[in-house]
């Protein structure tokens, strides 16, 4: 079986699995970590976005063949450490704005605002109501206007 490597929430993890299989059953079967969520497995819910090097990207898309040594996965359970703190910006944002319903699409809502955010500010700027339209990820409950003010919220905090 072939040997994959990449870095994940900052530590280098390698694991012995197909080239095909998609990095998200790596992630979550193999490794352990459920934070990045299978919702359609097609790229399409969004429910397991998680970050590359910094960008939002959705692992079920991805098959770890294409995840090179030095890439840096970064999942809801290694968010905070990108800041140094027990909880990230956002995530501060979503328990003061009360966001989550049934909380099953909430990791990969709260990764896609911080990369949203990132974006934003990489183009020197602020974020802007078309940016919160342009994020797709399907919440089944409901919750979307809650993460409209907790993404302004912790974009501020950012
Ligand atoms: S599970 Fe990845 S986009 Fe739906
Ligand atoms: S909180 Fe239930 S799917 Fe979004």
């Amino acid at each position: 079986m072939p040997h994959q490597t990449f870095v994940l929430n900052g530590k280098s993890v390698t694991v012995d699995v197909e080239d095909d299989v998609r990095l998200l059953w790596v992630i979550r079967d193999v490794i352990g970590l459920t934070g990045p969520k299978y919702g359609c497995g097609i790229n399409v819910c969004k429910a397991c976005t998680s970050h590359l090097n910094g960008k939002a990207f959705n692992p079920c898309a991805v098959r770890v063949a294409d995840v090179g040594d030095s890439d840096e996965v970064t999942t809801i359970e290694g968010l905070a450490d990108t800041v140094d703190d027990d909880l990230h910006p956002m995530q501060h944002a979503w328990l003061e704005y009360d966001v989550a319903q049934c909380g099953y699409c909430q990791p990969g809502q709260i990764m896609a605002a911080v990369a949203t955010v990132r974006k934003a500010r990489a183009e020197g700027r602020g974020i802007t109501e078309a940016d919160l339209d342009g994020i797709r990820n399907v919440c089944r409950c409901g919750t979307y206007s809650r993460i409209r003010e907790a993404i302004k919220a912790g974009a501020a905090a950012m």
